[in-house]
């Protein structure tokens, strides 16, 4: 038999974000912290200290997309008109991980759980407008074509002016197509995208974009912002 050729180039498997479980032993250990990339304290710092130099107020209703343990939620639940954070992510164990153990009894209060949901199609219909949404190293885990789902209904949900910022792991325009580098791919999670690719994903909705870049993330992603054009 003759045997054909394999070229494998990337032997690794997909994370699973919906199978995600976290047993009590694991939580004991932090595994939902790490889950999100560890860097607890320092990547939620960086992004409430972001979002109050955008302008965000106590009386604005903000959007956590791919909240995850809310690493940066439970700095912003406190920081907020009670009831006025709101979060989705696709996973509900590392969700239910970040309300069960990240948040005390007064932040509890102040997030009712209705402002929390899994959804795989980033339904963000909350039946309020948002001023503000962040989706934090969350481009880095979906394909482009889910973060041109993302964007056309995060669009529907915002206030005229309303701004959207989302991180991703840049490469210059000339960086090729099927470069590797960093454990990064163009087809598969870990994702890098072209600074276009940010672009071109919003062409079909009322965002326009804005490249902001360096923000002080600590793997050095960049920050882009869309701004909700009045209808
Ligand atoms: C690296 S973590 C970042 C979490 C959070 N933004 C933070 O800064 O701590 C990525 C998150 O994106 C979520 N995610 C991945 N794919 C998603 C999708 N299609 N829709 C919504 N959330 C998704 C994962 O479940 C995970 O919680």
């Amino acid at each position: 038999m003759t045997e054909i050729e394999r070229r494998i180039e990337a032997r690794h498997t997909e994370p699973d974000y919906q199978a995600w479980s976290f047993s009590d032993a694991a939580r004991a250990r932090g595994r939902h912290r790490d889950s999100v990339g560890g860097k607890w304290d320092e990547m939620g710092q960086l992004q409430l200290d972001f979002l109050l130099g955008q302008g965000l107020e106590p009386s604005m209703r903000l959007l956590d997309v791919g909240c995850g343990s809310l690493r940066a939620g439970r700095l912003l639940v406190p920081y907020l008109d009670p009831g006025h954070y709101y979060g989705i992510d696709i996973g509900h164990d590392i969700v239910q991980a970040g309300y069960d153990l990240e948040l005390d009894d007064a932040a509890r209060e102040r997030l009712p759980v209705q402002n929390l949901r899994i959804t795989d199609r980033f339904d963000a219909d909350f039946g309020v407008p948002f001023d503000m949404a962040i989706a934090q190293s969350v481009f880095t885990h979906v394909s482009l074509n889910h973060i041109r789902l993302c964007l056309y209904r995060v669009a529907k949900v915002m206030k005229p002016g309303g701004k959207f910022y989302a991180t991703f792991s840049e490469k210059p325009k000339d960086y090729p197509v099927d470069g590797t580098w960093g454990r990064a791919y163009t087809e598969r999670n870990v994702y890098w995208y072209y600074r276009r690719d940010l672009r071109w994903a919003a062409e079909r909705t009322p965002f326009e974009f804005r490249y902001l870049g360096a923000w002080g993330h600590a793997r050095n992603q960049k920050m882009v912002e869309y701004t909700r054009l009045p209808d």
